[in-house]
Formats: structure tokens, sequence, C-alpha cells
């Protein structure tokens, strides 16, 4: 049997890729006309590898990866383990360092971690506060940084990975979607995702158990996590891009992109509630009230969809990057927008 390969280009360089060398099943057979037998469809691992070369560098993704290692616990329920969680572990989260998923019982087949206590809202902040303790119980060791989402949350963890490339783990700090209210300096967003720092993690797994640092349950669980966070000397870490756009976000890219946003967030968003497609960040980390459909439309978009002939460069969009030759060090700690203003003329 003849097998003819799939040709990849690959900066400028012809790879001859066959089966063999993906590790497909010998059976998936490829050339000119492609004759695929109802029952040897790709799988989604194959496509996977394919996409992979596909890609060409993944270099500095690979670095990051080891460098800033990221442990994701999600917040999910029994009810909601087939329908949500699933999802979750079959799109964004496979890419976490170390992903844990936390429920209120123990599931060893999906598997969860069970926290005793009891569903409902009312029990999201005690969730979160044992969440915590089991990671730092268990897995204090596992990560530089320790990252709650929800079922319905959509990260990208390679742009999460360079923004906390450049942030200090050691430092007690954590970052996600800041809202103003309610905490002296602000609380974030519990369904965009927050990430605390080992240092902030130390910090709450060594405290003493004690109600008025640290609610135990009850109220709002994001506001409860700040309310702690604060008492412990936790700093309400800066995420906005080096033009002041948004990286972690309380809704679907959609509702950012137009505006569509309910009252209390225009009221309370520490950013001023701004929108469209120049305040979110080219690399942007996270996304909330993600559908399971949307997910996997997330991931396709991401990770697979590109307009052909487009090149995309690595851009320095850390607010503390040493600006490379390109451009000139004076625009170091210029405002974002006579900075964007200065790197426009520059290139003109
Ligand atoms: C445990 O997880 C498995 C796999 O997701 C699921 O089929 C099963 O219903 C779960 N069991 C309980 C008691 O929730
Ligand atoms: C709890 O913490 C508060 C504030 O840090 C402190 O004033 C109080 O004495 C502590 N209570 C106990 C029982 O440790």
């Amino acid at each position: 049997m003849q097998t003819v390969g799939l040709v990849f280009a690959c900066m400028g360089i012809s790879i001859l890729v066959t089966p063999e060398i993906l590790g497909l099943s010998a059976s998936v057979k490829h050339g000119s006309r492609v004759e695929v037998p109802r029952d040897s469809f790709y799988t989604h691992e194959d496509l996977y590898k394919i996409q992979k070369i596909n890609h060409g560098d993944d270099t500095e993704a690979r670095k990051l990866y080891d460098q800033v290692r990221i442990l994701c616990w999600i917040m999910t329920s029994p009810k909601n383990l087939e329908k949500k969680a699933v999802h979750v572990r079959a799109t964004w989260a496979h890419r976490c360092n170390k992903l844990i998923f936390i429920s209120s019982v123990t599931n060893n087949s999906f598997p969860t971690v069970g926290v005793d206590v009891p569903e409902g809202r009312e029990h999201l902040t005690g969730k979160t506060m044992k969440a915590f303790q089991y990671v730092f119980d268990h897995h204090f060791d596992d990560a530089d940084w320790f990252m709650k989402a929800d079922d319905d949350t959509y990260t990208i963890l390679e742009n999460l990975r360079y923004f906390l490339s450049s942030q200090n783990k050691d430092s007690p700090i954590f970052f996600g979607h800041h809202i103003k209210d309610k905490v002296k300096h602000g609380y974030f967003s519990g369904g965009a995702g927050y990430i605390i720092s080992k240092e902030a993690l130390r910090k709450f797994g060594t405290h003493e158990t004690n109600a008025s640092t640290c609610r135990q349950d009850g109220g709002d669980e994001d506001v409860e996590f700040g309310k702690c966070m604060d008492n412990l000397g936790v700093k309400v870490g800066n995420s906005y891009d080096r033009f002041g756009r948004s990286r972690f976000h309380c809704y679907e890219p959609a509702t950012h992109l137009i505006g569509a946003y309910p009252k209390w967030y225009i009221n309370f968003d520490a950013h001023g509630a701004k929108s469209g497609p120049e305040s979110i960040s080219d690399y942007a980390i996270s996304f909330h009230y993600v559908s399971p459909a949307n997910m996997y439309a997330l991931e396709y978009f991401v990770y697979h969809l590109r307009p052909y002939g487009l090149h995309f460069k690595h851009q320095e969009l850390n607010q503390d990057v040493t600006i490379s030759s390109t451009f000139s060090t004076s625009l170091i700690s210029v405002s974002p927008r006579s900075s964007l203003t200065a790197i426009i003329l520059k290139i003109q």
C-alpha cells in the first residue's frame, strides 16, 4: 500500500508528514484524491497532532509552560459534571500544568475533589475557602500560581503565562477582573477567574482560621475572597496590558465587543466599563458565561482558524517590559495613549 503524506508548509520549508510520523493509525489513507472510509475519520487526538505541526513554532509557549507553572482549580458541582465540566476539560483546561475539579462531593471516576460544603450559591464562599486550603495542603509545590475558574470560564493559558512571566510569584499579589466595590481596594470577579501568587497562597494556607480575617462561608464568594486577601495583606494587582487593554473578562467576547453591559458593571468596573475591540488585549486571558458549545467555538477561533497569508509577530504587551530596540527607550513610562501615538509615528 502506497501512502501519500500530507505536506505542510512551515516557514518556507515543506515537510512531508506521513501518518507514521504523526503516530496516526495506519488505516487512515491520504492522497490527492482523499478516500476516507466511513469508519476511519481522524480522531480528536490525530487532528491535535496535525494542528501542532501546522502551528510551526511553539518554542516560546513550551518554555513558559515550564517556567510559569499554573495550577487551575475549577469550581463545579455534581449536576454540572457531564453538562459543563467535561467541556472545560475537553477544551482549555488540559493546558494547565495541574488541573483539579472541586465539587461538594468526591467522584473518583471524573475525578473531582469533594470539599465538605453543601451545594448552592450561598455556599460558594465555603467551597472557595476549602478549595484553596486543599490546594495549599496537597499541591503547594506543584505550581507557581494558583487559579480559580468556574465551569463556564474560558482561559487562554499561553497568555496567562506570558502575563505572569513578568510578575513575581514570591510577592503577595493576585490578579483578575477588577471590580471597585465592597472591598477597600476592590475585588476580582469570580467568573472571570482570578489567580493568586504562591506567596498569597502561603499566607492564606498558614493564617489562623479566623472568621474576621476570612469568612468561612456565606456572602458573595468573590467579594469575600477579596476581603480575605485584603486582610492577609495580599495586593490587588494590575493586569491591563501596556495599552490599557483588559485581559480578564466578566462576559463573553461579544458582550465586551459591543458593550452590552448590565448597570452594575457600568457602575463598578474599575476600568470604566470600556468596550470595543480596542479595549481588549490581543493577549486576553479569560472570558466568562461561555456555554459548552462556545468553549469549542473559542477553541477553534484561538487555536485553529487563521486568515491565510497573515503572520502574527510576538508583541511585548506587559507593562514593565524592556522595550526592544525597535522602539525608543523614551517610550517607557509614558501613558498608554501617547506611547501608542509615538509607536504609530515611529512606524510611519
Ligand atoms: C461521577 O463521574 C462520572 C464520570 O463523569 C459520572 O458518569 C457519574 O455520574 C458521577 N457520579 C456521581 C455520583 O455524580
Ligand atoms: C481574629 O483576627 C482579628 C483581626 O486580625 C483579631 O483582632 C482577633 O483577635 C482574631 N481572633 C481570634 C480568635 O484569633
